[in-house]
């Protein structure tokens, strides 16, 4: 009997060319040709991993400045071009002038050793003269929201004015929300003030603006201006970027990098202890793709963006290779970068008599986070000189000595040569990555269904599919799409399929990279999973697909059989509640009839779930049309232990069953 599919009305948005999916799915008749997938339900061959569903973060594509790290002030500290102070422009007004430059001559401290002067030769209070920071491609305006707002300044002797503090529209014209300072003296202070909108349209067709309401000299630096926050943290996250990740419910952030922690020379690595205390204290430094980190985004941000999210860090720690080829040598020349990967350790482990977990309880956070994997570098396949299997094993000795029980992580998986592999240590864990076309994804879905069972543990710590005709890497080019199609969704789906029927062995995965803005000018790669504005953010269809994932995962690995190479799929259970879950991709342009036997139970309840991602392979999601590709759920009644159900062309489905 053809199964009965109801809209259950979980999601809202379920699509017109969707519904007519599904009533194609509810009466297409099926055949005994149909291809079988038959579920041992009695019998769990391993457990899922727990640790199988995770995300990784670098600075990339403006993933923090300009991206999850809230500040709205771009250049904050003057520090992004030595020769001009990019982003700020001068706003005279009528019958005011003004001028500004850089002065190293007047730092504000030694890790921000230049700052912003401005001259103010003609201004009074209705002619204000003074500076304006067109942001990370706008500043967003959004209506009766508190930004907080700081700078640290002082004046030239005799300047007893105010400054005045505003978010206005580009021209000016309208001023969104306004502040006033005032009190300036010849020393560095800073000051603080929270701006109020009122019932405004979101816009981000807006710029900050700071002036002064007479003549005179006043020097500012680290200018910063915070909109709401998650949690209301201060130096905190973007609270739609966060919503968007802690939806994905994920068990694990592995960060700082990817190439990010590398970085392209051994002074623009990720050194981790620039990177933590006040922010007027954290330098800055440039990352390898291209532009500059504040470092606003520092080590304890990542680990406090992990405990929002519910998540564990896997912690990658620089070990002596950069990008451009420079590596520091084995032995006592590694040395203090092995102290800095264990100082790193004890910072986010060690109780708050150790000396690095007092520091994080100065900082302001005296728990310590829970940490079990360390990762040894990113990428050393790069490294030409060879060196890499001395210092994973300098390491991995030292971290041994003192953290038994951390996991260390060797960068260099089986998918590169055995040449470039860790043989003189046997690593708890290989990290592999592949960026493959969709259809290489769907050719190799057994790719880990031979790995040896007796380990090392696998990490897929990158993975992307991407469609073909919008080939990877050449993200610099506006008329690529910064995220991927349904296509793409289909090869991350069954890649996703592999990897969870392989938890046994593949411990962790996540999807590389995470985080787009998607202005101009803004990303160096593609595809992505989530791209976002300075207003607005949206998933790929391969986000909702490691959503649907994600969030149905089971702790047991059921065994499974399907019939048919052109399908693939993934099935466990859920031990405490019963419900079996099963994953199935149907990346072909038919719907497909599908029979599933699933031996072992005594009964199942007459109705179970199904949520389904399809659209066309080029359809996609785009800031402009965020929710064009979005999953939706519907009851399936009719379920018994033999029953047909059709998956859709060009479809990802999950469909939950519950045992009686
Ligand atoms: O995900 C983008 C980059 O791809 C990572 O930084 C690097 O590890 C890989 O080559």
């Amino acid at each position: 009997m053809p199964f009965v599919i109801r809209p259950a009305g979980i999601q809202s948005t379920m699509t017109k060319q969707l519904s007519i999916l599904l009533l194609v799915c509810a009466v297409a008749s099926v055949g005994a040709a149909n291809p079988t997938l038959t579920i041992e339900a009695g019998n769990p061959v391993a457990n899922v991993s727990p640790m199988l569903y995770g995300l990784m973060t670098e600075e990339i594509n403006h993933s923090y400045d300009g991206g999850l790290y809230a500040e709205l002030v771009r250049n904050r500290a003057f520090l992004d071009n030595p020769n001009s102070p990019v982003h700020w422009s001068v706003v005279p007004g009528k019958g005011s002038a003004a001028t500004m430059a850089l002065d190293p001559t007047q730092p504000l401290n030694d890790a921000l050793p230049v700052s912003l002067r401005v001259e103010v030769s003609k201004a009074s209070k209705r002619h204000p003269a003074g500076i304006a920071n067109d942001g990370y491609w706008g500043i967003p305006v959004q209506p009766a929201a508190h930004y907080r707002a700081s700078f640290y300044a002082k004046a030239a002797p005799g300047f007893s004015g105010s400054v005045i503090v505003s978010i206005q529209s580009n021209d000016g014209g309208t001023v969104y929300a306004k502040g006033k300072v005032a009190g300036l003296t010849p020393d560095w202070k800073q000051y603080e003030v929270t701006l109020e909108t009122g019932k405004v349209k979101p816009t981000a067709q807006a710029r900050y603006v700071l002036t002064l309401d007479r003549p005179g000299t006043v020097w500012f630096d680290l200018v910063s201006l915070f909109p709401p926050t998650w949690g209301d943290q201060p130096n905190g996250f973007r609270p739609d970027l966060l919503q968007m990740l802690v939806d994905l419910k994920p068990q694990f952030l592995r960060f700082p990098g990817g190439n990010y922690v590398e970085g392209d020379t051994i002074p623009t690595r990720f050194d981790w202890k620039k990177t933590i205390g006040p922010i007027s204290q954290r330098p800055g430094h440039r990352c390898p793709w291209g532009y500059r980190s504040t470092d606003g985004m520092g080590l304890l941000e990542f680990l406090r963006w992990c405990e929002d999210m519910g998540a564990e860090p896997v912690l990658a720690v620089y070990a002596g290779y950069s990008l451009g080829g420079q590596h520091v040598n084995p032995g006592s020349d590694l040395e203090p970068y092995v102290q800095d990967a264990l100082d790193e350790i004890e910072y986010v482990t060690g109780d708050t008599n150790t000396t690095w977990g007092a520091q994080r309880a100065k900082d302001g956070h005296p728990q310590p986070f829970p940490l079990q994997y360390v990762e040894i570098g990113n990428e050393d396949e790069f490294d030409r000189s060879g060196s890499y299997d001395a210092r994973f094993a300098q390491f991995f000795d030292a971290i041994k000595v003192k953290h038994p029980q951390l996991k260390c992580i060797s960068t260099v998986g089986t998918e590169q040569p055995e040449s470039k592999r860790v043989h003189s240590r046997q690593p708890d864990v290989l990290d592999e990555h592949y960026y493959r076309p969709a259809h290489d994804f769907l050719n190799d879905s057994a790719h880990f269904d031979n790995y040896d069972r007796k380990g090392p543990e696998i990490f897929v710590g990158e993975w992307a599919a991407y469609d073909t005709s919008f080939p990877p890497w050449n993200g610099r080019s506006a008329k690529e799409p910064p995220t991927a199609n349904m296509t793409a969704a289909l090869g991350d789906a069954t890649w996703m399929t592999a990897m969870e029927r392989n938890s046994d062995v593949v411990k962790m995965q996540c999807y590389a990279p995470l985080l787009v803005n998607v202005s101009p000018g803004a990303r160096q790669w593609r595809p992505n999973l989530i791209g976002y504005d300075a207003l607005r953010c949206y998933g790929s269809p391969s986000y909702y697909a490691i959503k649907m994932f994600s969030r149905n995962v089971g702790d047991e690995i059921l065994k499974a059989s399907l019939d048919d190479a052109t399908l693939h799929c993934s099935v466990t259970k859920d031990s405490r509640s019963g419900a079996i879950l099963i994953k199935l991709v149907n990346p072909q342009p038919a719907p497909q009839p599908l029979q599933l036997d699933i031996q072992g139970v005594s009964g199942l309840k007459p109705t179970g779930t199904a949520t389904t991602l399809a659209a066309a392979p080029d359809a996609t999601n785009s800031i402009d049309n965020p929710t064009n590709v979005v999953p939706v759920t519907a009851e399936v009644s009719g379920v018994k232990p033999v029953f047909d159900y059709t998956l859709p062309a060009n479809s990802i489905t999950v469909l939950q069953l519950n045992v009686q």
